[in-house]
């Protein structure tokens, strides 16, 4: 199944460090969990030994970098009746964190609302079939559940992705099954209340670059507990992510070339530089507006390691690679080429010459920044 989708989800990727983890299992465990919170922890945060389970040795991946302790805190969080919020600026791995905690609790990921301006209240609650509904009137059988009637019905994690981005009346529609646990249904007379079942609760995620977070009203704000997602502080951290994720995508691409290490460190000392707006050395440099985000820099490491994969050529092109990035930064407003241009004619030029290499090749190819 792993080879037939382009983006299977968290529970069949990693479907055999769940089972590893679950068969290792006795941690304690809040009522209708797949697995423990420590089990949860370890299938997240990576396990120091590998686990054995049917004759082979499963090593568990460290899948979320930078603060365990936010890890932490989000599983504990969900044991409880308040909902988690995971806000933070775009790329910082929120609904990666949201997948991972999804599939570890409940063995599923994909029970989730897209939050969008057109989400409406029937899509948060549920809807009709309308063609049962005209043959046998408003039954159960007519009605057709949302993911948070899902949720609350098996008793397993709800996520909500985008949350503000959808109007916050309708968000609302949250409060009361938030804090009573209980979906009222008007339109079924004997069966119109749905109760949660132990294990449901809700993820949500949001981004504050988005218009948004300020916009949901303080009492349903009141009813999650938020955790903020920074991105990645620590160069190193940032080209390991980069090199791992390359690396995943390769394969399920079946792009049959290594990572250029060397190109890695590169694009995370740029990405670190220009996001913070102070070089390694303590210099001061002009922020572009846009997002640098984690997720960015594995994109533009990816488009240009794909090019030179299928224009056959045996190693990544500077070329391509200051295009990409120039096209990834510059998307908002021109502004942000004359500050990449300055950082390239300064910062980049001065690493070009302490330590040639890479450094030099990117530097040379500063006249495709466009
Ligand atoms: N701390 C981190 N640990 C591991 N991977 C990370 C981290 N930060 C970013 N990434 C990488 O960034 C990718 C993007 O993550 P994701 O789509 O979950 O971000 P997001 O915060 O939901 O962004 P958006 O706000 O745009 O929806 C991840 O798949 C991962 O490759
Ligand atoms: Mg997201």
């Amino acid at each position: 199944m792993t080879q037939d989708f382009i983006k299977p989800p968290v529970e069949i990727r990693y479907a055999k460090e769940l089972e590893a983890l679950k068969s290792t299992d006795n941690g304690r465990k809040p009522e209708n969990w797949v697995l423990s919170p420590k089990a949860v922890r370890t299938f997240i945060l990576g396990s120091s030994k590998p686990i054995k389970y049917n004759g082979e040795e499963i090593t568990v991946k460290k899948k979320f970098f930078g603060n365990d302790p936010l890890v932490e805190r989000c599983i504990i969080t969900l044991a409880g009746s308040r909902g988690l919020m995971l806000v933070g600026e775009p790329g910082t791995a929120k609904t990666m964190l949201s997948e991972l905690l999804s599939a570890a609790i409940s063995g599923v990921s994909t029970n989730t609302v897209q939050g969008t301006a057109g989400t409406t209240e029937d899509m948060i609650k549920y809807s009709w079939n309308y063609a049962l509904l005209l043959a046998k009137g408003p039954v159960k059988e007519a009605l057709v559940p949302s993911p948070l009637y899902v949720g609350m019905s098996k008793g397993i994690i709800t996520r909500f992705e985008e949350i503000t981005r959808t109007p916050a009346e309708i968000q609302d529609s949250l409060i009361s099954v938030m804090s009573d646990k209980v979906l009222n249904i008007p339109e079924l007379e004997d069966d119109g209340l749905l109760f949660a079942r132990p294990g449901f609760n809700i993820i949500g995620t949001a981004n504050i670059r988005d218009k948004g977070v300020n916009e949901m009203s303080s009492a349903l704000k009141r009813r999650f507990n938020f955790e903020t997602v920074e991105p990645v502080k620590d160069v190193r951290l940032e080209k390991q992510i980069i090199i791992s994720e390359v690396e995943q995508n390769a394969v399920s691409d079946k792009i049959g070339m290594p990572v250029d290490t060397d190109i890695a460190e590169l694009l995370a000392v740029t990405y670190h530089e220009l996001r913070e707006g102070v070089t390694e050395s303590g210099v001061k440099i002009d922020k572009p507006s846009a997002v640098m985000s984690t997720a960015e820099a594995v994109s533009v490491f990816y488009q240009t390691m794909s090019n030179a994969w299928y224009y056959e050529s045996d190693t990544m092109s500077f070329r391509d690679l200051t295009e990409n990035l120039s096209n990834a930064v510059c998307k908002d407003t021109k502004d942000d080429l004359e500050r990449l241009r300055a950082y390239f004619n300064t910062v980049v030029k001065f690493k070009a010459e302490k330590y040639g290499g890479s450094w030099k090749e990117f530097y040379e190819a500063r006249k495709y920044l466009k």
